[in-house]
């Protein structure tokens, strides 16, 4: 550390700001000319070095000395390395690049924390469905002071891509379908990663991806061609993005899918024009994986002419490709880049290590004693297992939850006893072993109350193959080479002895996430089989389903007692399960995706238009509607619901006004009941719809949302307050207006069944 001071006290002889401890209150001013004297020092290939980001996965301490990579960082020609775990290494690199480069630039150490670092949080799927922000900036919050515990200054998190197509396996990175919901969401998070500035050593820059609109790829294919109007851009997608830039995002990811024709990637008009000039973004962009070189694949010309698209479009890291370390010096020397291009980037790497922190000290976030005492503690397992609880969804109960803590409980199938596959896709720091298995949570949860059994019932998928495909990365389900007969004859014999079954089945960790697109979202074959039989016996069976992105229920919808999708929910999941299953939890989460009720329907979603031929209200088949001629438009669940063990009611909407004026406000009043005889929380969701415009509306959007808890019999008035900002949208020209008219408000528990009221939004 002190070598380190010295030697930029020495480079930077002149600087007025070189003491350590203050670095963060000081002014812009201040890291402006710091970064000048630096840069002044700085040789082009130095410049171009802090834009290159490589992969360093499976480096150690010892293979950083000799590695290729270590030789780079000594040459100052790296910006900053990702995936590199614990804190020891991740200090020796440090060292390096501190001691041993020529400028001692620090590195900045990336890493996909996505939902929980070793104290795993649901998937962001799941965790949308608390529609809890605080619960939700809490576990960004939990996951940076474990990062930064053990090294990591930055994470590529969070992902705000709204997607409609469950078929697309990264929906459970993301948070759902809607836009403001998303924007709340992307708030939280970055609250959570970054704290209020940065400066503590608990505090992570953020990274919003993937930008832009990664989650509509066509036919839900992963980096596949996205194309759509800028209407439903802005309308439909953006918010997000924009809501992270506003919360103070440090950084962007560019996605791998074209926009309007051009790789993001290398879209001055999205890097340059929207981020920065519409949006005021003053972070830098890194690219996703190979990005930059993907460029050539997407046509776009050789490794020189796309690498010098994407510095020109306004990307200032290059994550892997190595494309800017390998052309950018000549593409200066032709003329194809400017030195002043390649000084902004650099600029923009060095501002977001300066305002981390790192000049001050390099070494913030590499206190070895820090990961002992901050890494999966008691305290953060328990506001997990609490989250997790809240993140599922009740989608059907029929009298069968919760279970009593008596008698004997089978709880089979594939995922019943599988520690890997409790955290979910995503989860790269975790410890795979620390995580229970459900059979092993009930057990421990329900003591010597009650006996658990278990069996696993059927393999995960018949297919061996495609099995092996769905359970990469350590998350094996080790499948089991008996015939699918002798499987299920095993099982029966268990769930023979028992007084409940709980059926523990769907997708492993791995058939959702990236590059993990399906076709066919019903449960897989042996695993309905399964389920058939279990339903046989003629017990109560409880379908504890385990899914990355909402899937075909139909038939599970219509045979099945009780269905608790519990997503993937972090290392304390089978402790939630059972908190929820026996009561100790009243459920409270609600779907922010559509399940559909077939694969044919997809994309499917709640806020669409209302087309010129819209069927009537009642109907589901119309000759020359806008329908199908076999099943209906209609969800098999709705966006918005979610079941409770009490149930809620909701008295007519008081407006405050039918009438709002240009510059107005009214106010939305509901009373909530609490009708049943458990305590619980309840999700009151505000739609609105903008009955007339110059441009077609969709038939409701999501506007506002409370979280309220009740206790039984216990009622609540919630008001929601709408202004004209709340009903601007994007017009033909793209501007940001709201139009006089009429509008309806419904407020309700799930998108589909609301209250409804009438005002009117007068003109100037
Ligand atoms: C590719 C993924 O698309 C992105 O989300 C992730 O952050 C990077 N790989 C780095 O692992």
């Amino acid at each position: 550390m002190k070598h380190f001071v010295r030697r930029m006290q020495a480079l930077a002889a002149s600087l007025v700001v070189v003491a350590a401890g203050l670095q963060a209150q000081k002014a812009p001013r201040d890291m402006d000319r710091f970064i000048d004297q630096l840069m002044k020092k700085m040789t082009l290939e130095e410049k171009i070095g802090q834009l290159n980001l490589p992969v360093t996965g499976e480096i150690t301490t010892g293979q950083a000395k000799s590695s290729d990579v270590a030789k780079r960082i000594r040459n100052g020609e790296v910006g900053g390395l990702f995936n590199l775990k614990g804190v020891e290494r991740i200090r020796e690199v440090q060292r390096q690049a501190v001691e041993e480069s020529r400028l001692g630039i620090p590195l900045l150490f990336g890493m996909d924390v996505i939902h929980g670092y070793e104290t795993i949080f649901p998937i962001p799927l799941g965790l949308s469905c608390t529609w809890d922000m605080k619960a939700i900036e809490e576990s960004a919050r939990i996951a940076a002071v474990e990062a930064s515990a053990d090294g990591i200054s930055w994470t590529f998190s969070p992902m705000v891509d709204v997607s409609r197509d469950p078929r697309w396996g990264r929906v459970s990175e993301g948070n759902g379908e809607d836009p403001f919901l998303g924007a709340a969401i992307a708030r939280a998070m970055i609250r959570g990663y970054q704290g209020k500035d940065m400066s503590r050593n608990d505090e992570i820059m953020a990274c919003v991806k993937h930008f832009a609109l990664y989650g509509a790829s066509e036919a839900g294919r992963d980096y596949n061609t996205v194309d759509m109007s800028r209407q439903r851009m802005f309308n439909e997608y953006m918010l997000p993005y924009q809501a992270a830039v506003e919360a103070g995002v440090g950084s962007v990811m560019a996605s791998f899918n074209e926009v309007d024709g051009v790789p993001a990637t290398g879209s001055k008009w999205l890097m340059t024009d929207v981020l920065r000039k519409q949006w005021g973004f003053d972070g830098f962009v890194v690219t996703d994986y190979t990005g930059i070189n993907e460029m050539i694949d997407h046509g776009m010309g050789d490794q020189q002419t796309v690498a010098a698209l994407a510095l020109n479009a306004g990307v200032d890291m290059d994550m892997v490709s190595d494309a800017f370390s390998g052309t950018l010096k000549k593409s200066v020397e032709e003329g194809k880049v400017s030195a002043a291009a390649i000084d902004a980037a650099c600029r923009r790497i060095l501002e977001a290590k300066y305002k981390l922190g790192l000049f001050d000290d390099p070494y913030k976030y590499c206190d070895v004693n820090r990961p002992k005492k901050q890494i999966f503690t008691k305290e953060h397992r328990a506001i997990a297992r609490k989250t997790a609880s809240e993140s599922f969804v009740l989608l059907k109960n029929e009298g069968v939850l919760p279970l009593s803590k008596k008698g004997t409980i089978a709880v089979v199938g594939p995922l019943a006893n599988t520690r890997s596959n409790m955290p979910g896709t995503w989860s790269v720091a975790a410890v795979l072993d620390n995580a229970p298995s459900l059979v092993e949570g009930l057990r421990e949860v329900v003591g010597d109350r009650a006996k658990v059994v278990t069996a696993k019932g059927s393999n995960l998928i018949g297919d061996a193959d495609y099995e092996k495909r769905a359970t990469m990365f350590g998350r094996e389900l080790h499948r089991d080479n008996r015939t699918d007969r002798e499987l299920l004859d095993e099982a029966l014999k268990v769930a023979a002895g028992a007084d409940v079954i709980v059926a523990a089945l769907g997708e492993s960790s791995e058939m959702s996430g990236e590059s993990s697109s399906r076709t066919n979202l019903e449960m897989p074959d042996v695993q309905r089989a399964l389920l058939q039989e279990l339903l046989k016996t003629g017990k109560s069976v409880v379908l504890v389903l385990f899914t990355g992105r909402p899937l075909v229920l139909t038939w599970e919808e219509e045979h099945v007692p009780a269905i608790l999708n519990v997503w993937f929910g972090g290392s304390e999941a089978a402790y939630a399960i059972s908190d929820v299953l026996f009561g100790d939890v009243n459920p409270s989460g609600k779907l922010t995706a559509t399940f559909p009720q077939n694969v044919g329907q997809i994309p499917l979603f709640y806020n669409h238009k209302n087309t010129g031929r819209p069927l009537q209200e009642g109907r589901w088949f119309e000759k020359f509607r806008s329908n199908y001629l076999d099943v209906s438009n209609e969800p098999l669940y709705p966006f918005g619901y979610g079941l409770s063990y009490t149930t809620f009611a909701y008295s007519d909407i008081h407006l405050s006004s039918t009438e709002m004026s240009a510059d107005g406000e009214l106010t939305a009043t509901v009373t909530v009941t609490n009708t049943g005889s458990r305590d619980g929380a309840e999700v009151v969701q505000l739609y609105i719809r903008d009955l007339v415009g110059s441009v077609t509306r969709p038939v409701k959007e999501l506007k506002g949302f409370e979280k309220i808890f009740l206790k039984a019999g216990e009622s609540r008035k919630v008001s929601f307050s709408i202004t004209p900002e709340l009903l601007k949208f994007y017009n033909y020209d793209l501007q940001f207006v709201c139009e006089p008219g009429d509008f309806d408000v419904m407020i309700g528990g799930n998108s589909r069944d609301v209250k409804k009221a009438r005002f009117l939004l007068k003109g100037e």
